[in-house]
C-alpha cells in the first residue's frame, strides 16, 4: 500500500534523469520537462509521507514506528448501533459530515453515498465531506471514488478547512475510514501513528462509524474514537449499510 509514495519517488527520479540527459545533450526541452517532472514527483512524495507522518526512509522499508499503544483493544468498549436508529439520527441532524476512507472503495459506495446524500439534501440537511489527504491507498483516492458518483466539488472539504470547527456537525459518519480519524495520533505518544494528522470526528456531537467487523486500519493499530461516548458502530459493508440507511430514512 506504500506504493503511491514509491511509484512517485521512482517518477521524480525518471524526471532527474530526463533534465540529466538534457544538461549532457544540451537540451532545453529535456531539461525542463525533467525539471517539472523531477519537482513534481519530489514534491508529490514529501506530501505524502508529511500525511502519513512517516519519513521516507520508513516507507521504502515497509516498517512503522515502533511503541506500544495505550489502547488496548479489550480496553475499547464499543456501542453498535444499527441502520434504523442512524436513520433516525439523520433525519433529525442540520448538519451531517461523511468521512469516506479506504472501505469505501472497497465497497464501491459512493454511489450508494451520494444517493443518501440527496435524500438528505431535499430534506433540508447539509450535507459535507471531508477528505483526509491519505484517506484510502493512493493520492486523490477519495476525490476520485467521490467525483465518480457527481459529487458536487463544493461539498468536499479539506480536513484543514473544518477541523478546527467540528463540533457544528451534528452526525459524522464515518464510511470505511479508520486510522484518519484516530485520535492517537493526537493524545498517545506511544502510538505508531502518534503526529499523523487526522479529521477531528471526535468533536463532532455524534459519531457514526460503518465497517464491516474490528478490523484494524493500514496502521495495524486500535482507535480509541470507537470507544468514544458519542461514538457508535454500524457494521456491515459500507455500500450494503448506505443503501440500507436510505432505504430506514425514507421511512422516517
Ligand atoms: P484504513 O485505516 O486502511 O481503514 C480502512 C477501514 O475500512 C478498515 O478499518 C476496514 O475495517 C474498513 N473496510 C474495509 N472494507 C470495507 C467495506 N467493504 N465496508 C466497510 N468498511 C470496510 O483507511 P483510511 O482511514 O482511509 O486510512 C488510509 C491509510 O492508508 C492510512 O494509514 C494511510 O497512511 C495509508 N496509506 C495511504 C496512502 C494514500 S496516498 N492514500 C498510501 C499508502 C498508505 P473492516 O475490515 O472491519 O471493515
Amino acid at each position: 500500500a506504500d506504493m503511491p509514495v514509491v511509484i512517485s519517488l521512482l517518477n521524480s527520479l525518471t524526471g532527474i534523469a530526463a533534465a540529466i540527459t538534457g544538461i549532457l545533450y544540451a537540451n532545453m526541452v529535456m531539461l525542463v520537462g525533467g525539471i517539472l517532472v523531477g519537482s513534481a514527483g519530489i514534491i508529490l512524495t514529501v506530501a505524502m509521507c508529511k500525511a502519513m507522518n512517516r519519513n521516507l526512509f520508513k516507507v521504502l522499508a515497509g516498517t512503522f514506528a515502533k511503541g506500544k499503544q495505550s489502547a488496548d483493544a479489550e480496553e475499547i468498549h464499543i456501542k453498535e448501533t444499527s441502520a434504523s436508529e442512524t436513520a433516525m439520527q439523520l433525519a433529525f441532524a442540520q448538519k451531517v459530515a461523511v468521512v469516506p476512507g479506504y472501505g469505501m472503495a472497497v465497497a464501491q459506495a459512493q454511489h450508494a453515498c451520494g444517493n443518501l446524500q440527496k435524500q438528505l439534501e431535499s430534506r433540508g440537511t447539509q450535507v459535507d465531506y471531508i477528505i483526509h489527504p491519505v484517506a484510502g491507498r493512493m493520492p486523490g483516492h477519495m476525490n476520485v471514488l467521490l467525483a465518480e458518483a457527481n459529487i458536487s466539488y463544493d461539498r468536499l472539504f479539506e480536513m484543514d478547512d473544518v477541523n478546527e470547527d467540528m463540533e457544528q456537525y451534528d452526525l459524522v459518519l464515518i464510511v470505511g475510514a479508520n486510522d484518519v480519524v484516530n485520535p492517537a495520533a493526537e493524545n498517545d505518544e506511544n502510538s505508531p501513528v502518534y503526529g499523523m494528522p487526522i479529521i477531528r470526528a471526535y468533536q463532532s456531537k455524534q459519531v457514526v462509524v460503518v465497517k464491516r467487523g474490528m478490523s484494524k486500519g493500514y496502521a495495524g493499530v486500535e482507535n480509541s474514537l470507537f470507544g468514544a461516548d458519542n461514538c457508535h458502530l454500524l457494521f456491515g459493508d459500507a455500500k450494503t449499510v448506505l443503501q440500507d440507511l436510505l432505504g430506514q430514512l425514507k421511512l422516517v
